[in-house]
């Protein structure tokens, strides 16, 4: 247990170090494709664009909404911050977590800048680690990350994070690295190759899988590109995202169910049901929930066969 929480803290501090630097210096062997649109980025200072080292663009497929609290894991010089910030609007929310004091300061400046070209004040940067993250539980609407999870050597205490930090219903959108297969010890200890974002990939099939046993549900992946070889290991960059759902008190079967619109002949959902393309199958009432909002929403027609005519419920503008 000592030696763990030993390499977890000797690692941490590699990465500061390589991050203190890159806070001021490009690095160019950390410059993934983002592919950033110039209309959300126009009110950004062009210091911030030369200091960012995602490998996607979580914050532009996180369909975030007009007042909407996000938190940007690994914000780094706050780009993702910043395009959030001009989509929630000044009601919403955005909080930037880095442990890195330069990255902070350098966000911190540009901070000042963006508002000011904005109108408004929505953004706050605080220092601190993924692992313990500085935000109150369930009272986040959207998480996104963009190459950061790859760097922590406690994934699982990453995604325990997210978890309690994210309201019910609330969602995670993540960029990040994977490898097509499992890096070798020599391959992690090598600092620059983690610091580099490579070293510290898990495969997708280990990352999701660690996603999903910390209970996140409706999980989909999209596969942005292949970034490099290193070694003999191809390292590409991903895009998911998961859900987050707090089971009713009262959970029951009142005769709710859900009829699959299709295309596939069947399809089946985390918690095991299994859905026949135009079959009722009963469901109970947080099963009904989840299926009326994203990311299933539209796909099911819910019936409510215990009340008079029974009633159909699709998903409305409060729900989606
Ligand atoms: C590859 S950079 C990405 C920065 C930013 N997301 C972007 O797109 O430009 C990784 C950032 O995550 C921060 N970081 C790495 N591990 C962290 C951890 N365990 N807790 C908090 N921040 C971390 C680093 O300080 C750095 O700013």
């Amino acid at each position: 247990m000592q030696t763990i929480e030993k390499n977890t803290e000797v690692k941490r501090e590699d990465v500061k170090e390589f991050y203190s630097k890159a806070a001021s210096t490009l690095q160019p062997s950390l410059c993934c494709p983002t592919n950033y649109q110039a209309e959300d980025v126009s009110h950004i200072p062009v210091d911030v664009l030369k200091i960012s080292y995602g490998c996607g663009s979580p914050v532009s497929k996180a369909s975030i909404k007009e007042g909407e609290t996000v938190v940007d894991l690994g914000s780094g010089g706050g780009i993702d911050c910043f395009i959030a910030a001009k989509t929630t609007g000044k009601n919403g929310k955005i909080i930037g977590i880095d442990m890195t004091d330069e990255m902070l300061s350098q966000a911190e400046k540009s901070r000042i800048y963006v508002e000011k070209n904005l109108g408004y004040s929505n953004i706050e940067f605080r220092k601190g680690l993924l692992e313990d993250i500085p935000v109150d539980s369930n009272s986040v609407d959207v998480i996104i990350s963009n190459c950061v999870i790859n760097l922590s050597i406690l994934k699982h205490k990453v995604f325990e994070e997210i978890y309690r930090i994210l309201k019910n219903h609330g969602r995670l959108v993540i960029s990040d690295i994977v490898s097509d297969s499992e890096v070798p010890e020599e391959m992690r200890s090598d600092k620059k190759l983690w610091g580099e974002c490579i070293s510290g990939a898990e495969t997708q099939k280990n990352l999701i899988e660690t996603a999903k046993t910390t209970g996140f549900y409706g999980i989909s992946i999209g596969h942005d590109y292949t970034w490099k070889e290193v070694n003999g290991f191809k390292f590409s960059s991903i895009t998911f995202r998961g859900w987050k759902f707090t089971k009713g008190k009262e959970c029951v079967y009142k005769g709710q169910h859900a009829i699959y619109k299709g295309p596939f002949l069947n399809v089946s959902d985390d918690d095991g049901h299994i859905y026949p393309v135009g079959e009722p199958v009963e469901i109970c009432t947080d099963t009904a929930t989840k299926l009326t909002r994203p990311p299933y929403a539209g796909s099911f027609i819910i019936i409510d066969t215990s009340k008079n005519g029974d009633e159909i419920i699709e998903c409305g503008p409060k729900c989606c």
